[in-house]
């Protein structure tokens, strides 16, 4: 067993009743763990990565995917690109609406911001049903770059949230039941 997981498992904290009373439908904060995790979570991933020669430009998703991308971008030597939540972009955009699991949303990415052919790696804190990474994938597919792959700190595997993602590799370093 990792023993990394030991260690990030005491630090998510489960939340009921949000968003609404009643309601627990994304029971975990992430926050606790952000300190403790940056620089641990990836390590696979950008010591896979880092011995690549080939380039990446690796995509993180707001809010969240804010804090855990720009770390693992500078790590791998990556363009970092973000993501951003509706009207947040000021040059022209493509836009990807989604469901979540409460409430629909919408992913927007630069035009430009990413070249036909590059390789793209999609970083966000959550994998829960997956729609936020697919949309992702679905805008860097429509701006003609290749996902190689998803990386994520916690996985919601009971959503299957897995099988949205085009059969692209997914790693995780936690499952949270
Ligand atoms: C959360 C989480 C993931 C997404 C996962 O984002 O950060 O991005 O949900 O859910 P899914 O797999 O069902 O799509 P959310 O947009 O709720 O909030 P944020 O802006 O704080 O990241
Ligand atoms: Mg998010």
């Amino acid at each position: 067993d990792d023993p990394r997981v030991h260690d990030i498992k005491t630090k998510i904290r489960v939340i009921p009743n949000f968003p609404k009373p009643g309601e627990t439908l994304l029971p975990v904060s992430i926050y606790n763990l952000l300190a403790h995790i940056c620089s641990l979570c990836f390590d696979d991933v950008t010591a896979e990565l880092s011995g690549s020669t080939e380039s990446f430009v690796l995509l993180g998703i707001e809010a969240r995917g804010f804090i855990f991308g720009p770390p693992i971008a500078l790590a791998i030597g990556a363009k970092f690109v973000p993501l951003r939540k509706p009207r947040k972009l000021p040059g022209e955009v493509i836009s990807e609406e989604y469901v979540l699991e409460y409430g629909r949303d919408c992913l927007e990415m630069h035009v430009g911001a990413v070249e036909p052919g590059e390789r793209a790696l999609v970083v966000d804190d959550l994998v829960a049903t997956g729609g936020t990474l697919c949309a992702a994938m679905n805008l860097l597919e429509r701006a003609g770059a290749e996902v190689v792959e998803c990386a994520c700190v916690i996985e919601l595997p009971d959503l299957k949230g897995r099988e949205r993602l085009k059969g692209k590799p997914l790693y995780i370093l936690v499952e949270a039941h």
